[in-house]
């Protein structure tokens, strides 16, 4: 199938950095947000994206209007009607997924292609919601969107061949590497990533070391360019949270499980880099 238009539901963290790849990749691009606020929250993130892209000299300035100008914000989810393909990136709720995918079934010409980008949940439920299970698939993004490399493509037992392709070809379209996962919780990068990421609040509940201390310890002892609360933080912990909660329900195993640390912060409103607080404190929310 050609793509020409597509449409982000949500433009958090993860919708705002998909809306950028696909207006740069050259694609007319519409992201729905619950409220105007919201949406110009995220497209304020964006420009500030485009911005430091065009500083960086990996994007030329006529290149960034060019962008701008196959962007818009609504928050109207019937304005999506049009488009040939769908990213959704709206909270980890499996119900508020549901409900989103059945109004835009209902909406949307039967030829569209629905993704989802979530972090935890089976594709096969929020698809069996929908009367397209053949066009819908799993398409996870990696934060920040614009800089990592990596999105996971993942094929239902219902998803066609055809969609599978379309979305494979789409996500290197974008500039991506996509690898294939089954549809299983956390797919393949959470599955490794959230234990690690859990594992590391648990070692600061215990004392094990103080949160620069762990974060260092991973950064100069393994590499990682990030440590694991700094991760946490910049991931968003309302959605750490949720993903834990989802992938406990599944594998009913430990390693899944949220500590009540990440639980008391999430009650506390310390959702991390976005809120201003999280293990660290940031002067202003982004
Ligand atoms: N948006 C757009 N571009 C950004 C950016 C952002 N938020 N943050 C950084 N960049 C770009 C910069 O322009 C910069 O490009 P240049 O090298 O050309 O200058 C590049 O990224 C590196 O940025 P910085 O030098 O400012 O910062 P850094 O070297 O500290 O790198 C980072 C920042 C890329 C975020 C790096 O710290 C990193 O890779 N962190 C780990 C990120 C990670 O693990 N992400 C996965 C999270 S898990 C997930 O996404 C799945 C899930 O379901 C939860
Ligand atoms: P976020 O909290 O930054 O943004 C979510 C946005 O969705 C909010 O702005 C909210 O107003 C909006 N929203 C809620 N209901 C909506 C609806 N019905 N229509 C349109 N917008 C709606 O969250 P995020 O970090 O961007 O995560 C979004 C999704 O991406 C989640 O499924 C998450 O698991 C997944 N994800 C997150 C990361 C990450 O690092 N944060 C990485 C990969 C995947």
């Amino acid at each position: 199938m050609n793509i020409r238009s597509v449409g982000v539901l949500g433009a958090g963290l993860m919708g705002s950095g998909i809306a950028e790849v696909c207006a740069k990749a050259g694609y007319e691009t519409r992201v729905r947000e619950v409220s105007e606020e919201l949406a110009a929250k995220g497209l304020a993130r964006l420009e500030g994206s485009l911005a430091r892209a065009v500083e960086k000299k990996k994007l030329a300035p006529e290149e960034r209007e060019r962008a701008r100008a196959r962007l818009s914000a609504t928050t109207q989810l019937s304005d999506l009607a049009g488009c040939d393909l769908i990213v959704e990136a709206i909270v980890e709720d499996l119900d508020v997924k549901k409900q989103t995918f059945r109004e835009l079934d209902s909406l949307c010409k039967p030829e569209t292609i629905f993704c989802s980008n979530t972090s935890s949940l089976t594709i096969t439920e929020m698809a069996a919601a929908t009367g397209r299970p053949d066009r819908f698939a799993g398409l996870h993004f990696f934060n920040p969107v614009p800089v990592m490399k990596l999105v996971e493509v993942v094929r239902t037992i219902a998803t066609s061949e055809e969609t599978e392709k379309t979305v494979l070809e789409f996500a290197k379209s974008l500039g991506k590497e996509p690898i294939r996962a089954q549809d299983n919780s956390g797919f393949i990068v959470n599955r490794l990533l959230v234990p690690y990421l859990l594992d590391a609040v648990r070692a600061l509940e215990e004392g094990v070391g103080t949160r620069e201390d762990i974060d260092r310890g991973m950064e100069l002892g393994c590499g990682h360019p990030m440590g694991p609360l700094k991760l946490l933080d910049f991931v968003g912990l309302d959605t750490t949270y949720a993903i834990a909660e989802i992938m406990y329900d599944e594998y009913r195993e430990k390693r899944f499980a949220p500590p009540p640390l990440l639980k008391r912060m999430v009650l506390a409103g310390r959702y991390g880099k976005k809120s201003g607080r999280g293990f660290y404190e940031y002067g202003e929310s982004a």
